[in-house]
């Protein structure tokens, strides 16, 4: 592995072995905007051209195929470790099967990682969130009962009814952790953010795909961070018409005078296809012109 360090302007809270603040630099986040929310990051590798899946290809949509890059799956295990949850919608779920289609449980693979998240930072299993709002999730997936990671569901309470039903009918009852809220279609995120951080202590929050979540997240003003690795290439086009391949912004649209920007933290590279920027959210700039 060559992580390489370009710049990095970040906190210095958290106690990195020195080897790995040898290569990382720093790491630290600042106090949350809003003390009863999350301080809340995205994670997510795209091409030159910001495109973040090979949709429409059956069995290569995932970031994996975008990404071939072993600095980028440490960096993954390194964010992994420092957050109390991660967040994944549920389209994530479904169109990245794996070979054997069962998916993926989102744990950290470095075991150095895995030790310092447990042992120096004290933090409990990695809780995965996922997001669904019909609740119509494959609940023999993988992450679903894998000894690394403890799932929840994050959904409405129509969801609610419908992942229970699935779960008695298979006899798991009770394994799964399923938080409902709102009464509509689809959560409030917002809602949402501060719930987990009241009831559930949840203090910072990785998301992890995919871009219609992430998208959705920005537009509440949610995202405080988010971490961006660039891999060298152009995706292009979707070869399929009606399957579109997503930017890492869902559908997000701003004019001129409301674009999101973000400042620069952190640059790491990796030669020579790889770059991994770090970016914190400011909102909109004000322009004389
Ligand atoms: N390059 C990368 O780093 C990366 C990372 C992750 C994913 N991806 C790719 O991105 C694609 C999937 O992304 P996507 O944008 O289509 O979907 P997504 O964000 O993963 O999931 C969207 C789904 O999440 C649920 N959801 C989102 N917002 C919700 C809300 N406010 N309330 C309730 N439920 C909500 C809904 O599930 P229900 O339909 O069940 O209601 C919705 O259909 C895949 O191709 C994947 O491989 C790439």
């Amino acid at each position: 592995m060559d992580l390489q360090l370009c710049y990095n302007a970040s906190q210095d809270t958290f106690p990195l072995p020195r080897h790995i603040k040898e290569r990382y630099g720093p790491f630290g986040f600042p106090e949350p905007r809003d003390p009863h929310c999350p301080y809340i990051s995205s994670n997510f590798v795209m091409g030159l051209d910001g495109r973040a899946s090979f949709r429409e290809l059956q069995g290569r949509a995932g970031g994996r195929v975008v990404s071939r890059s072993t600095e980028d799956r440490w960096l993954m295990d390194f964010l992994r470790a420092h957050h109390d949850g991660q967040l994944i919608g549920a389209n994530t779920l479904r169109e990245e099967p794996g070979p054997d289609a069962r998916g993926a449980d989102y744990g950290i693979d470095d075991e150095q990682l895995r030790v310092y998240r447990k042992e120096t930072l004290g933090l409990n299993k990695q809780k995965i969130i996922v997001l669904t709002g019909s609740g119509n999730l494959d609940v023999t997936l993988r992450v679903f009962d894998s000894p690394r990671v403890e799932p929840w569901i994050f959904t409405t309470p129509e969801g609610e009814r419908n992942l229970r039903s699935q779960l008695k009918m298979l006899g798991r009852e009770g394994t799964i952790n399923i938080i409902s809220a709102g009464a509509g279609r689809w959560v409030d995120l917002a809602a949402a953010a501060r719930l987990l951080r009241q009831e559930y202590g949840i203090r910072t929050l990785l998301c992890e795909g995919g871009p219609m979540l992430n998208g959705e997240l920005l537009e509440k003003q949610l995202i405080d961070e988010e971490f961006r690795t660039i891999s060298l290439q152009v995706l292009g086009e979707s070869t399929k018409p009606g399957i579109d391949r997503p930017t890492t912004y869902g559908n997000v649209s701003y004019i001129p005078e409301m674009t999101p920007w973000f400042r620069l933290i952190s640059i790491h590279y990796a030669l020579p296809y790889h770059a991994f920027f770090r970016l914190r959210y400011e909102g909109p700039r004000e322009f004389q012109d």
